[in-house]
């Protein structure tokens, strides 16, 4: 398998730390000093069904494909105004695509699980043409009085065409049970047989316990990853991160004995959009020319769950 074509879209509004502390108790000293992130875009007057149709626009533009030869829609969401229809499906109309549709949440690992899966259904021929995309709005699902988690989101959509070819190396995706750690639990409907009325929960966090999990689900990850294709850490000409706090990015990078230039990031502009941080900045790297033909690139990825992913290919474009 490999990439043939990357594309992203960001809401319009800017929502700087200085803006968040007219209402909550914070700082931009506080916020930037403990995540790396100076400010985040937020869907205000778009919605996630354009912004995702938008970036699946794009990457189909660049592959050189239409909608129409896709094989597959695989779509990374944790939560939008519909539960049903599936987002895919929905993305699916707005690019005349008329192949299957499924919608994946495995959180922020959700580009991992979905390339996973896209490679598994290339690799048997079951399809050739897949659209891998990650369109997420977490800042729908923070209390918006809550400092401990509604500083750290942002909002966005970025997808990959993938399809037949020589590229990616090695992927690994794993999960564990911790829902105690990070959770969203969402309102259900009133029903009059149910004992128990469910209301919702914004989003919980604990996270100090997340930062410890993260660290060590990353760097496993990658030393997988390493072992399973041969390859030695500073072999890799980018690691691709998970943008959830730039200190863990750090702390892994610390941990690998790894120069800060292998860890590309934009947290700093775009806070965590959840499963979209990576493929948002695949396509930061890959439109700016940083990403050149024959680099090694790792990507990894974590999430609630707990879940994690990791996967290590050659860039096959931009010859
Ligand atoms: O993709 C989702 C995965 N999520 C993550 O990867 C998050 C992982 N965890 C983290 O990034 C960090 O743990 C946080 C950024 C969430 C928190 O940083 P921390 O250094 O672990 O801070 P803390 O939670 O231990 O809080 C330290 C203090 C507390 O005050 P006290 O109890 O010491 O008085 C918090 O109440 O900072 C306070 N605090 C804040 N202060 C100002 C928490 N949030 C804020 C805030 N502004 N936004």
């Amino acid at each position: 398998m490999k990439i043939i074509g990357t594309g992203s879209a960001l809401p319009s509004l800017a929502v700087t730390n200085e803006m968040l502390s007219v209402f909550l108790d914070t700082s931009d000293e506080w916020i930037h000093t403990r995540t790396g992130i100076f400010e985040r875009r937020i869907i205000s007057d778009e919605n996630l069904k354009d912004l995702a149709v938008e970036a699946a626009q794009k990457a189909l533009d660049e592959a050189g494909i239409s909608g129409s030869e896709l094989d597959y829609i695989i779509c990374s969401n944790v939560v939008n105004y519909y539960v049903t229809p599936s987002l895919s499906c929905l993305i699916a109309g707005g690019i005349q695509a008329v192949c299957p549709c499924v919608d994946l949440n495995a959180a922020c690992s959700g580009f991992l699980y979905g390339l996973d899966m896209a490679q598994a259904y290339i690799m048997t021929g079951k399809a050739k043409n897949i659209l891998v995309i990650c369109a997420e709005e977490p800042t729908r699902m923070c209390s918006w009085k809550d400092r401990n988690t509604c500083v750290l989101f942002g909002d966005g959509a970025a997808a990959a065409v993938v399809t037949q070819g020589e590229g990616f190396k090695a992927s690994w995706i794993t999960a564990a049970h911790r829902p105690e750690i990070l959770y969203y639990q969402r309102p259900l409907e009133d029903c009059p047989f149910v004992k128990y009325q469910q209301r919702g929960v914004p989003m919980y966090m604990n996270g100090k316990e997340v930062f410890k999990v993260a660290v060590t689900a990353s760097i496993q990850g990658i030393e997988h990853i390493l072992n399973q294709t041969g390859l030695t850490a500073d072999q890799v000409d980018y690691y691709i991160l998970h943008q959830a706090n730039m200190r863990i990015i750090d702390t892994v990078r610390n941990q690998l004995h790894l120069p800060a230039e292998k860890f590309p990031h934009n947290i700093e502009r775009l806070g965590n959009t959840s499963s979209a941080t990576i493929p948002i900045l695949l396509d930061e790297l890959n439109k700016s020319g940083k990403l050149k033909y024959g680099d090694t690139v790792v990507l990894s990825g974590f999430g609630a769950g707990f879940t994690a992913g990791t996967c290590l290919f050659t860039w096959t474009m931009n010859q």
